[in-house]
């Protein structure tokens, strides 16, 4: 029989975070595409491309300070007359960030795309607003003055537009103290980044200009610190077209300077110019197309080059990512069904009678979400110990 698609299998992943995520703790340690670079090195304007929506804060110096964890999950679009079918499905998931509740006006007015934030409860449909959400929450916990904090702000992105992905922003890595920054701000960026990018299942995005020497990039040298033999790391080359004229990066990109397993993917987003202007995104993605088919360095390899490649290959690795890390998955699923189901052994039956008890509703939570998780992946199975 054929597998469950890759699209099913990483929604279940999703489903599952969002319910570690309820109970509190992240349980099942689940991939998450991390990017890593020197400050300005067009870290946030790679994500926000790989979303599709301008909504990050980015900018000349030094713009993020504070880790985003950025969930994108992917909706159907909706019908244009029907209500949007999964708001009547009894059977889907919970979800504790979409309230199921029928207060979605008729499909034809609702918006298709929404942020939300784990600190405020409500739906952003103007992803200006997500931006500027960013920014105050930015500004709450880090302070006015170029300060750092390692206090994540969460966000998801709901959108019929995006593929199924979890990645993460940081704070570019940075040398010299600036505003209210310590004097080992290096070494705290380092070791924030450090945090992230450690974990084995992390997928390291090492974003390097490529208007700088490849050998003093930043990013290359933290990935291959956690990652020496360049497995997780896919490079990402920004600025190709603010290298000086008549040079270009294509042995990078054909993998000749720099051994990744992964490769180095180019791109070209948009200048300080582009962003002040307003350049919108589809713009920006034609002259990227554009600029890859009609460079004679690029030409040949422009099928592997830009923002949409970049995605794609995400999506791939995440998904052999996966697949690597289910039995271990598996088995930690097993271990904490096993002690739910203690905990409630141990409650006795009142457990069951109180109205919404948290442990009752964990249980059915995960039993359902196992459930879901064993039938996305093929032959395999989970005994479930009670
Ligand atoms: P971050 O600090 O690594 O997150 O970088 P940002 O995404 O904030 O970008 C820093 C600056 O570089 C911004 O002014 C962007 O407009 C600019 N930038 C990013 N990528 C490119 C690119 O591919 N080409 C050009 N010309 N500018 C870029
Ligand atoms: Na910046
Ligand atoms: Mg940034």
């Amino acid at each position: 029989a054929a597998g469950a698609s890759q699209k099913d299998l990483i929604k279940t992943l999703n489903s599952l975070q969002d319910t570690f995520a309820a109970i509190g703790g992240e349980t099942v340690d689940l991939p998450q595409i991390v990017v890593v670079g020197s400050q300005s090195a067009g870290k946030s304007s790679v994500l926000e491309t790989i979303v599709g929506r301008d909504f990050l804060p980015r900018g000349q110096g030094i713009v993020t300070r504070r880790p985003l964890v950025l969930q994108l999950v992917h909706t159907p679009a909706p019908l244009s007359s029907a209500p949007s079918a999964h708001t009547n499905d009894a059977n889907a998931n919970p979800n504790f960030t979409v309230p199921s509740s029928a207060s979605a006006s008729s499909s034809s007015e609702a918006p298709q795309e929404y942020g939300e934030f784990l600190h405020v409860d409500k739906r952003f449909y103007d992803f200006g607003e997500i931006r500027k959400e960013i920014e105050n929450e930015t500004l709450r916990v880090a302070g006015g003055n170029k300060g750092i904090s390692r206090l994540p702000i969460h966000l998801k992105i709901f959108s019929p537009n995006v593929l199924n992905l979890t990645l993460v922003d940081l704070p570019g890595l940075t040398k010299i103290p600036v505003g209210d920054q310590p004097t080992d701000i290096e070494r705290q960026i380092r070791n924030l980044v450090l945090d992230f990018v450690s974990k084995p299942n992390c997928v390291i995005l090492a974003i390097s200009p490529a208007n700088v020497d490849l050998a003093n990039s930043e990013s290359l040298k933290l990935a291959r610190a956690v990652d020496p033999q360049g497995r997780r790391t896919i490079g990402v080359l920004t600025k190709l077209d603010l290298m000086d004229a008549g040079t270009h990066a294509a042995d990078i990109l054909t993998g000749r300077v720099y051994p990744l397993k992964l490769g180095f993917i180019g791109v070209v987003g948009r200048s300080q110019q582009d962003i002040n202007a307003q350049k919108p995104m589809d713009e920006q993605l034609r002259s990227e197309e554009d600029f890859f088919r009609t460079h004679p360095g690029y030409r040949n390899i422009a099928h592997r080059c830009g923002t949409k490649f970049l995605a794609k290959t995400l999506n791939q690795v995440l998904m052999n990512h996966i697949r690597d890390k289910l039995p271990d998955m598996k088995a930690r699923l097993n271990t904490l069904m096993g002690q739910t189901q203690q905990e409630l052994n141990a409650f006795g039956d009142s457990a069951f009678l109180g109205e919404g008890h948290r442990g009752t509703l964990i249980l059915q939570l995960m039993t359902q979400f196992v459930r879901d998780f064993v039938a996305s992946i093929d032959g395999t199975s989970l005994e479930i110990s009670t």
